[in-house]
């Protein structure tokens, strides 16, 4: 039998557009409002947020982003995310097509467009168009993206109950890839649908000397049985925002922490086993509580008081602190 090759049509721009109304029509997404520098403004219908193809943050992934988050019309500790969106940039080679104060307007013009109350921000940096080669193009102009979207959701089974992570089989990353926010996830990509795959709901990296590392896309914390709260250094992965804020929250509010001290130390898998919690933080999981860890119960298999208390210390914090910006809606 003979199989008819199909002719593939040559499109024009209209049937471009049409094309992508469609995969969109297809697959749904929750993407309110997109800023571009290179369309040099703002839109709000996810078939248009398009990127080059031969921008290099789409085929070498040489890029960069951050995320923050929308509670309740305001952004919370925007500060924070764009100082490691600049110390990334920085790290990357990258060149910014702005100041830091126009990005700032930038990310809150169009999170004002979006018109969501809640949400999450995510903003992009790009070496930009005009080569495939692995240098930039001469002509490279560097390109800015927003993205205002409905933000990562969890069970709600994982604050209830807890996690279960299983430590990867994906080497963790080097330290100058872990703690720039490059473009390249694709350790935590891997390392996150192994633990799907295998019946866990995330991973976590341990470094070569058997210290304890991150998750995919969240810091990892433990509670001592003297109850202090434990964290990695910061300096061979992520600086979590919502960590670093954390940390500063415990350490001055202990009470309602509910631990006796904090300390940022390098944590042996053996020792973080042996805690009594084990925690994830990160802007979009916040704060959950983690029961299992390979075949290795935390502390009494239940979420424990630490992690409840954190939790309510940085939602409080998202709605009343001096790290809130007004969205002019
Ligand atoms: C690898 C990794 N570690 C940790 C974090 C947590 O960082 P943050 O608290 O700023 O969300 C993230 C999230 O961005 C991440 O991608």
């Amino acid at each position: 039998m003979t199989v008819q090759a199909r002719t593939i049509p040559l499109l024009d721009g209209p049937k471009v557009l049409n094309e992508l109304k469609t995969l969109r029509s297809r697959q749904p997404v929750e993407y309110w409002a997109f800023y571009s520098s290179q369309l040099k403004g703002i839109v709000t219908d996810p078939a248009l947020m398009v990127i080059p193809f031969d921008d290099h943050i789409v085929h070498r992934g040489h890029g960069i982003f951050d995320t923050a988050a929308i509670v309740a019309g305001k952004i919370y500790d925007l500060e924070a995310h764009l100082d490691r969106f600049l110390r990334s940039a920085d790290r990357s080679k990258l060149r910014l097509p702005c100041s830091r104060v126009e990005m700032r307007d930038i990310i809150i013009q169009t999170a004002a467009a979006s018109g969501r109350r809640d949400g999450s921000i995510r903003y992009w940096l790009s070496s930009g168009p005009g080569s495939l080669e692995l240098t930039p193009a001469k002509s490279a102009e560097p390109g800015f993206f927003v993205m205002i979207f409905a933000g990562l959701s969890y069970p709600e089974r994982w604050y209830t109950e807890g996690l279960r992570v299983m430590t990867t089989t994906y080497p963790i990353k080097a330290p100058l890839y872990a703690i720039t926010k490059a473009t390249n996830y694709l350790p935590n990509v891997l390392m996150q649908m192994e633990a799907k795959e295998k019946g866990f709901d995330n991973g976590v990296f341990i470094d070569e000397d058997g210290n304890v590392g991150e998750s995919s896309n969240m810091n990892v914390a433990f509670v001592t049985k003297q109850h202090v709260l434990v964290h990695p250094k910061f300096d061979h992965i992520l600086s979590g925002c919502t960590s670093l804020r954390l940390l500063e929250l415990a350490r001055a509010h202990q009470d309602q922490a509910r631990v006796s001290g904090v300390e940022v130390c390098d944590v042996f898998v053996a020792d973080a086993c042996a805690c009594c919690e084990m925690l994830l933080l990160g802007s979009s999981i916040k704060v959950a509580p983690v029961i299992q860890w390979d075949d290795q119960t935390i502390g009494d298999g239940k979420p424990g008081p630490v992690s409840r208390a954190l939790l309510r210390l940085l939602e409080d914090d998202m709605r009343a602190s001096d790290r809130l910006i007004d969205v002019p809606y």
